[in-house]
């Protein structure tokens, strides 16, 4: 059963047609038990999901989706290890990684690759795997995209304060050679170990970006030292080795586990070792107890379950777009990696089985930290045209002077509380009378100064940002991904997508170099023309 067969749904749509009348803090009044209700604690995470113009009727429909589309079903075939990525025949499981317990197929594999990886960050540190020349190394140079890329990068910026002394880490993603010109500024190769994160090793960023820094090395130390600065991790190890990396630096990427999801895998690599010892396994142990979690709450306890199902419901609302802020510079790199999970995971059109979907499956995902997002783009959220609902994410304990915490939640909280109710007109005027404006100015300024107010939002609270809760906060955005797409019926684990214009890319790049003719669109070819032109120049 999916979305468009599941018997509730034309109750659901009906009803979020509805929903745009309904008042938000009605519902508050007429609902004494809202905040018991909409309020869920899950460990580490605190969600509160009140504000939403969710009244109990549809809050109990949307229960009844998840029970009809067996939501916690599929992910609890997921963590089985069913094969639930149907177009690619294979599983999904992400969630072994950080298992006490995994699938018994694949225990002694994880077992291995996490002895592996300990065995060495302890060599690198130590020293015991040094540079060519017997100095030690002091910074990876992490190169890989998108899903080999967004999650490394974004935990050890927001784990800053948990970093291991004497070891760096810089990443190169992007095609444009500048970023791996300025991850490899200033360093010394003789320091230097370059990690190329590449699941197919057919990446063309990630290979391009890879072969600079290997003929750095090679221009740095010889061409017989380089493959002692090289490691990869990878599902293609032969590529590897045959590109130059030494077998025992190939560290696993399996099938089974997605790209966007593979943080918890030998892709953490270089954060667990630029992380002090046992971070990176606080992080997996977080994640651990957000899964158990996921899997045996009930339905109307469930955080991840609620905050799919309010995602599911702005949708119907017809709310294309959904901003995540937190309210935390350590989490900043956070909506980057939620816009590759929840868009590459659910930004599909048809079910597993096929079919066209009578919505989306995944809102337009978009979001910068609180308070600077204030101060550019908070003016449209509360006046524009469109209502935009919003995720807050605000951690209980934060850095600095007792007046930045104070500050920061006041202003967190004052967003959501100014979306929620907005300001009238006749409010307006009268403030601008108060302060002694003249009437009809008063009268013409007001127009300006209205807030329409009733627009929904929910508040993401995490008691601090440390290893074992950020781990629990990446696994709940993890699973409400997945429920969310099982509430819809479709697959959130394959990313066909991205190929076509990956295709294009390769033809075009011989277009440009004068190496074919193929036949574009007008506009491409007048743009492989005039590039083309300048890449001579
Ligand atoms: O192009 C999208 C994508 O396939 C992502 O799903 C993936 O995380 C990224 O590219 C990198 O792929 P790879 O790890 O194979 O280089």
């Amino acid at each position: 059963m999916n979305a468009t067969t599941a018997p509730v749904w034309a109750e659901l749509t009906a009803r979020a047609g509805a929903a745009r009348d309904i008042s938000i803090r009605a519902l508050f009044d007429g609902e004494p038990d809202r905040l018991k209700r909409l309020c869920i604690a899950a460990p580490h995470v605190f969600l509160d999901a009140s504000k939403e113009p969710l009244d109990r009727g549809a809050h109990d429909a949307l229960l009844r989706l998840a029970a009809q589309t067996e939501a916690l079903g599929f992910l609890q075939r997921a963590v089985r290890g069913d094969v639930v990525n149907s177009t690619e025949g294979r599983a999904a499981l992400h969630t072994a990684l950080r298992a006490d317990t995994p699938p018994a197929s694949i225990a002694g594999a994880i077992r291995d690759a996490n002895a592996r990886m300990h065995a060495f960050r302890r060599d690198l540190l130590s020293g015991a795997h040094a540079g060519a020349d017997g100095k030690k190394i002091k910074t990876i140079v992490h190169i890989g995209i998108g899903g080999s890329d967004l999650g490394p990068r974004l935990v050890l910026d927001a784990l800053k304060r948990f970093r291991e002394p004497g070891i760096d880490v810089r990443f190169a993603a992007n095609i444009d050679g500048a970023d791996i010109v300025d991850a490899l500024e200033g360093l010394d190769p003789r320091e230097t170990l370059v990690l190329i994160v590449s699941k197919t090793f057919t990446t063309l960023e990630t290979l391009t970006n890879g072969a600079y820094a290997r003929d750095w090395l090679r221009a740095g130390l010889g061409q017989e030292n380089v493959s002692r600065h090289l490691a990869a991790i990878t599902a293609a190890p032969q590529k590897a080795i045959a590109w130059g990396v030494g077998e025992n630096a190939v560290f696993p990427f399996w099938d089974w586990v997605g790209g966007r999801y593979s943080l918890w895998s030998a892709v953490g690599l270089s954060t667990m070792i630029a992380l002090q010892e046992g971070a990176f396994d606080a992080l997996k142990r977080g994640a651990a107890a957000m899964d158990d979690h996921a899997l045996n709450a009930l339905p109307e306890a469930n955080a991840p379950l609620l905050s799919a199902l309010c995602q599911t419901w702005r949708r119907l609302m017809g709310r294309a777009s959904i901003a995540t802020i937190p309210y935390s510079r350590r989490l900043a790199l956070l909506p980057a990696w939620l816009q590759q999970l929840e868009m590459e995971s659910n930004g599909k059109s048809v079910t597993r089985d096929g079919d066209a979907l009578p919505m989306s499956a995944a809102a337009i995902t978009w979001g910068d930290v609180g308070a600077n997002a204030q101060h550019s783009f908070f003016q449209l959220l509360h006046q524009g045209y469109d209502s935009v609902p919003v995720d807050f994410i605000v951690i209980d304990e934060t850095e600095g002077a007792h007046a930045h915490r104070v500050g920061l939640h006041a202003n967190a909280l004052a967003q959501a509380e100014a979306l929620l109710m907005g300001k009238t007109r006749e409010t307006a005027e009268a403030e601008l009378l108060a302060a002694g404006m003249a009437p009809e100015a008063a009268r013409a300024l007001s127009a300006h100064k209205t807030f329409p107010g009733n627009r929904g939002s929910t508040i993401i609270g995490l008691k601090r940002i440390a290893p074992e809760s950020l781990g629990a906060l990446l696994a709940f955005f993890e699973h409400r991904t997945v429920l969310g797409a099982a509430l819809m019926g479709i697959n959130p684990f394959d990313q066909w997508g991205v190929e076509l214009g990956k295709q294009l890319a390769v033809t075009i790049a011989d277009g440009l170099q004068g190496r074919s003719a193929r036949l574009h669109d007008p506009s491409t070819s007048a743009w492989i023309a005039r590039l083309g032109q300048t890449a001579q120049d």
